[in-house]
C-alpha cells in the first residue's frame, strides 16, 4: 500500500464520524421533538403579567376540586412570595400546579417531588403530580430574583387521606 492511498483511507476515517455526529444530532433532535413530545414554549399559555388580576385563572389562585382526588392550583409568583403561599391537599390527589409570575423569574420546585419549573413572566406554567404521602412539602424559588429571594418559600401540607368512613 503506497502512503497516498494510506493518506485517503486516513482522510475517509475521521470524514465519516464528522457526518455521523451531525447526523446523529438531527436524528436526536427528530426523535424528542416527535417521539418523545418535548418542544420549546408555544403561544398556547401566553398572558399578559400585568393583567393578571382580570385574567382566568390567575384572578382568582388556589386550590380547585376537578374531581374526586383530581385538583388544579393556581399559583401566581412575585417579589418575594407564592400567591397562595399553602396549599392544603389530601393524600392520594393528583395536582396540575398552573403557575405564572407577576415580575420578574421566578422558580416553583416542591421538595420531594417532580415539580420543578421555571416561572416565567408572560408564560403559563403547569406541571402535574400527585401527592401519596402525607407531610408537609416546602415550595422553593430556585431561581435567583433579588434580595428576597432566599424569603421566596411556600408550602403545600398534604393531609392524610379521609377513610370510606370518615365521608359518611
Ligand atoms: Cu423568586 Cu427567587
Amino acid at each position: 500500500m503506497n502512503r497516498k492511498y494510506l493518506g485517503y483511507l486516513f482522510e475517509i476515517a475521521w470524514i465519516l464520524p464528522s457526518v455521523a455526529v451531525p447526523i446523529a444530532f438531527l436524528v436526536a433532535i427528530v426523535i424528542t421533538a416527535f417521539a418523545v413530545g418535548i418542544a420549546v414554549p408555544g403561544n398556547v399559555g401566553r398572558v399578559d403579567p400585568k393583567a393578571l388580576s382580570t385574567t382566568p385563572p390567575f384572578d382568582k389562585p388556589g386550590l380547585r376540586e376537578l374531581a374526586p382526588g383530581r385538583y388544579e392550583a393556581v399559583v401566581t409568583a412575585q417579589l418575594f412570595n407564592f400567591t397562595p403561599g399553602e396549599l392544603e391537599i389530601p393524600a392520594g390527589s393528583k395536582v396540575t400546579f398552573i403557575v405564572t409570575s407577576r415580575d420578574v423569574i421566578h422558580g416553583y420546585k416542591i421538595e420531594n417531588t417532580p415539580i420543578n419549573m421555571m416561572v416565567i413572566p408572560g408564560q403559563i406554567s403547569r406541571m402535574t403530580t400527585t401527592f401519596d404521602t402525607p407531610g408537609e412539602y416546602y415550595v422553593y424559588c430556585h431561581e435567583y430574583c433579588g434580595g428576597g429571594h432566599h424569603l421566596m418559600v411556600g408550602k403545600v401540607i398534604v393531609t392524610p387521606a379521609k377513610t370510606a368512613s370518615a365521608n359518611r
